[in-house]
């Protein structure tokens, strides 16, 4: 009789001890939960360089990988011999016609090029897998370079920009000789809001790539602003702003229907026209670009981020370091006008020719991946439906530009 009571009060305490047991351990378990998730997204934010943030703020957006799929493609393109240290240094890109596939492969590039990729973050570790929204025009950021001759036609830039967007964006100026030294200059350009002055270091290209007109600078220039920021315009000094109405330009890079690098206006020739077959060599142009496929003038340029963005600023990296790409033997800078009958290759244009193939192959490509992008020459892009900015080749303007005082 006592042991069965005894036996009952064991198992009502180890039953209610179970329970306990159970329910404190339920509880723990969620924050267990808890911890994990919040750890695991620490790692994340590590590993993706702080761009989680954005990414985060996104979950409806898709994760556009059309770009990483056309690199695993070419992984059957390329052979060993085409990557250095595990880095692609031959270009390819594949030519679509009627249904039959043509690989165009160029020259490899120099492994010691390598450094210049690794520099500016352009190599595969740096692959962009967001996809990241453009906000225009907040985000943007102007890039300016001029030597103290063309600083006066810089200042007109600068005003162009305060009067259609403001003292909002940043504004960086390039130093490309003697501007520093000169101190009214740098009267003026510390007292310009929001603009951040930057000297450029010519002993930093290659030695053969060094002279002003070889334009390997402003390829430079172009991979050290995409390390910092999302969206940027480059702009010449005979830019001039006839509005701020860029925003299309911006929904429709994000919509797929626009490449995320833009080029601006007409030359006014072909890209066969002004551009050294050499350069081909190392960054063979789409056979099924037609003969008199408009050259776009590389003098007002945009950049948002996007892994097709890094693609073509990696590959104009290693043709502006490597003198036979950016300027090969026997180029000239004077083009003659072109006429229906002209013979191709007259002339050529350093980083405005490597610009332009680089943006037409692209187009292409994501046309032949059934993406339709609007190209340049079409009719419905929208540098040719609406006038935004001109081409004023030695302006000036006397306006002040200075109205940030900081002393
Ligand atoms: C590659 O670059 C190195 C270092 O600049 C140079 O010594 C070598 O000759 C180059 N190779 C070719 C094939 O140009
Ligand atoms: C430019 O770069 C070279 C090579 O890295 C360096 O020795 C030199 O000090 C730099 N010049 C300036 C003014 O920073
Ligand atoms: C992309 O955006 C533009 C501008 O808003 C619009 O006209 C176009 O129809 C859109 N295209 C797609 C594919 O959504």
């Amino acid at each position: 009789m006592i042991t069965r009571r005894r036996n009952l009060v064991i198992t009502v305490i180890i039953a209610t001890l179970f329970y306990l047991y159970l329910l404190y351990f339920s509880h723990l378990g969620e924050h267990i939960k808890k911890d994990l998730f919040t750890s695991k997204l620490v790692d994340n934010i590590d590993k993706d360089n702080g761009l989680m943030d954005q990414y985060e703020k996104m979950p409806d957006e898709k994760y556009d990988n059309s770009a990483e799929v056309s690199i695993e493609k070419q992984k059957g393109i390329l052979n060993p011999e085409d990557y250095c240290d595990d880095e692609p240094m031959v270009y390819a890109h594949i030519s679509v016609k009627d249904n039959s596939k043509e690989v165009l492969k160029g020259k490899k590039f120099n492994c010691s090029t390598i450094e210049y990729l690794k520099k500016f973050k352009l190599t595969k570790e740096y692959k962009i897998k967001q996809k990241i929204k453009p906000k225009f025009p907040e985000n943007a950021v102007f890039v300016i370079a001029a030597d103290t001759g063309y600083y006066p036609p810089s200042r007109a830039v600068i005003a162009t920009i305060q009067k259609h967007f403001g003292n909002k964006n940043k504004i960086i100026l390039y130093d490309l000789g003697g501007i520093k030294e000169n101190q009214d200059m740098m009267k003026e350009i510390k007292e310009i809001c929001n603009l951040e002055f930057r000297v450029f270091n010519f002993s930093h290209l290659p030695g053969d790539v060094t002279g002003k007109k070889i334009f390997a600078w402003k390829v430079f220039i172009i991979a050290e602003v995409f390390m910092e920021y999302e969206t940027f315009f480059y702009l010449d000094s005979s830019i001039y702003f006839e509005t701020n109405n860029f925003g299309l330009f911006f929904d429709m890079i994000h919509n797929g229907s626009l490449a995320p690098f833009q080029m601006s206006g007409w030359t006014g020739h072909s890209l066969r026209h002004a551009t050294n077959n050499g350069m081909y060599d190392f960054i063979p142009l789409d056979p099924e670009v037609t003969k008199r496929y408009w050259m776009m003038e590389a003098n007002m340029m945009f950049f948002h981020r996007h892994e097709e963005t890094r693609q073509i600023i990696k590959w104009s990296v290693l043709c502006a370091v490597t003198r036979n790409c950016i300027e090969p033997p026997g180029s000239s800078l004077g083009c003659p006008s072109e006429r229906e009958d002209s013979p191709l290759a007259r002339c050529h244009r350093q980083d405005q020719s490597a610009y332009n193939i680089l943006l037409v192959n692209l187009e292409y490509k994501l046309n032949n991946q059934g993406k339709k992008v609007i190209l340049h020459m079409d009719k419905n892009h929208p540098k040719n439906t609406k006038q935004r900015h001109s081409t004023r080749r030695g302006q000036m303007t006397s306006e002040k530009i200075a109205h940030c005082s900081k002393s």
